[in-house]
């Protein structure tokens, strides 16, 4: 389906908050009640995991990848240390020791590989019963004429179903029914590519739970009109996404009196929804029909797929050929009694891993790795260290500006715009096991000089040349 603006649109949610308007209060108080909920054990975390990284044309699950920091971890492994982390603020912060569960939703594609590299890494430090794995439906891949395409002679061409196929893959390995036996009350769902992902996000469940919210999305201001990602809006009435390969060109380069985008509302693919609300949507969907799930339609993407023809020849096609059909994540949005979206500044929290660096000059290793270390180059300033170059010189200061919820903090942004144009931004990795967002370095870094590259980990700061590392 191809939207282009119906007059019942409504671009922007009217429940639309952001803690980035500076109210440092408010974002403290979402954060100190995220925090308790975390540790009462009323969190989980839910990994979308299942697709294919096509784009990036990588032959192995994207959570593996290395986009090349200088700890070389992987996505897989800074989400797990992110977890870790939190679960040590929310035992800081309010004195009980808690689990945050991770649910991972593979494919048929990634089931395997996946589990074999959490058991290979010691599932990264988490203890294995709190990593859930489970697995996602697949659909036969069609050519443009209906027929089913053949993957080998006698193999029919599958394809994940879209991670809109969690609903039904939560029904099946009965993960609604752990959480719940678990105690857990609501659940933060996301991406496996975002490199700055916030897993668990405090200030977000805090934010939704004070709300009363039983679905909410995280956003960030779209500002290119081409940019893939979704847009959310209110279609009719109802809340929704209208993803990239969806909208007109014409309707996502509309602009309002003040020049920025009409369909502005970003999805960053962050999402939380209550455990009653997942209830809803796969109530016994094993046993009865759905109340909901069935309702969501099925998205038609149009795909290169390699296929055997008549001769039994493999054909690798280099323009689309073919079509997968996928349900999305987000498209349960509609049945929510309460609905509210939270945006969040890109440049703290969104820099996704989605094409190899030789295709595209967007969402690549390098962008990813880029964003991190611009955001942890901000967190060591913020926290009053300082970089010097060869000779000893300061590297110049950097003006202070007001970022989200932390007023006078340096955003990396500005960082960006400083930086040397050659797009070489200062390497610095702050390890999650030393900080989950800028937080606690201080007594690493205050009144300190660093030549970069700089690591901060759990045993403190390290310069690499100097450790000849
Ligand atoms: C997704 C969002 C888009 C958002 C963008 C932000 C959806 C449908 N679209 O788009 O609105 O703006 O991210 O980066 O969510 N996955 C599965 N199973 C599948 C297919 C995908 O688990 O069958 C997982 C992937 O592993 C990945 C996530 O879903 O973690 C998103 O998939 P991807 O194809 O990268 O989505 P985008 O098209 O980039």
């Amino acid at each position: 389906m191809r939207y282009s603006c119906p007059q019942t649109v409504q671009p922007r949610p009217s429940t639309h908050e952001s803690p980035g308007n500076g109210d440092l209060m408010r974002a403290q108080a979402w954060q100190w009640e995220g925090l308790l909920h975390i540790s009462q054990n009323r969190v989980a975390v839910l990994l979308l995991a299942g697709g294919q990284g096509t784009r990036l044309g990588v032959t192995y699950p994207k959570g593996m990848y290395d986009v090349g920091l200088p700890s070389h971890k992987t996505l897989f492994q800074l989400q797990a240390e992110r977890i870790l982390k939190l679960q040590q603020l929310a035992e800081k912060c309010h004195g009980n020791r808690c689990t945050i569960p991770w649910y991972i939703m593979t494919s048929g594609r990634t089931m395997r590989s996946t589990e074999e590299f959490f058991a290979k890494h010691r599932y990264f430090g988490l203890q294995k019963e709190n990593v859930v794995f489970f697995q996602q439906g697949m659909l036969p891949a069609m050519s443009f004429d209906g027929k089913i395409l053949l993957e080998e002679k006698s193999k029919v061409s599958m394809a994940p179903d879209g991670n809109g196929g969690l609903y039904r893959a939560l029904a099946a390995w009965d993960i609604v029914g752990d959480m719940e036996r678990r105690g857990v009350g609501c659940v933060h769902v996301y991406c496996v590519d975002n490199i700055l992902v916030r897993v668990a996000d405090p200030r977000f469940i805090g934010f939704c739970v004070q709300q009363g919210a039983d679905c909410c999305a995280k956003v960030v201001e779209k500002t290119n009109p081409t940019e893939p990602v979704g847009v959310v809006c209110r279609v009719d009435g109802v809340y929704q996404v209208v993803e990239y390969s969806e909208i007109s060109l014409a309707t996502a380069q509309r602009r309002s009196p003040d020049g920025r985008l009409l369909f502005n509302a970003g999805n960053i693919a962050n999402h939380f929804f209550t455990v009653p609300f997942l209830r809803d949507i796969v109530n016994d969907l094993s046993l009865l029909p759905s109340v909901h799930e069935p309702q969501l339609q099925h998205h038609v993407a149009q795909k290169k797929i390699p296929y055997v023809d008549s001769q039994g020849q493999l054909i690798e096609p280099d323009k689309p050929n073919g079509i997968k059909m996928e349900k999305f994540v987000f498209d349960i949005f509609q049945f929510a009694k309460k609905f509210v979206v939270y945006e969040v500044l890109r440049e703290d929290e969104f820099s996704p891993l989605k094409n190899a660096d030789s295709q595209n000059g967007k969402d690549n290793p390098t962008t990813a790795r880029h964003a991190l270390m611009s955001l942890h180059h901000c967190w060591v300033l913020n926290a009053g260290g300082h970089f010097i170059d060869e000779n000893g010189c300061r590297l110049p200061a950097i003006p202070r500006t007001a970022a989200h919820g932390q007023p006078e903090a340096v955003t990396a942004g500005v960082v960006d715009n400083l930086k040397d144009a050659s797009d070489n931004p200062i390497q610095c990795e702050v390890s999650p096991l030393s900080s989950y967002a800028g937080e606690g370095l201080e007594s690493l870094v205050a009144n300190r000089e660093f030549h970069a590259p700089l690591i901060i980990d759990e045993h403190g700061a390290h310069e690499l040349v100097k450790n000849g590392l």
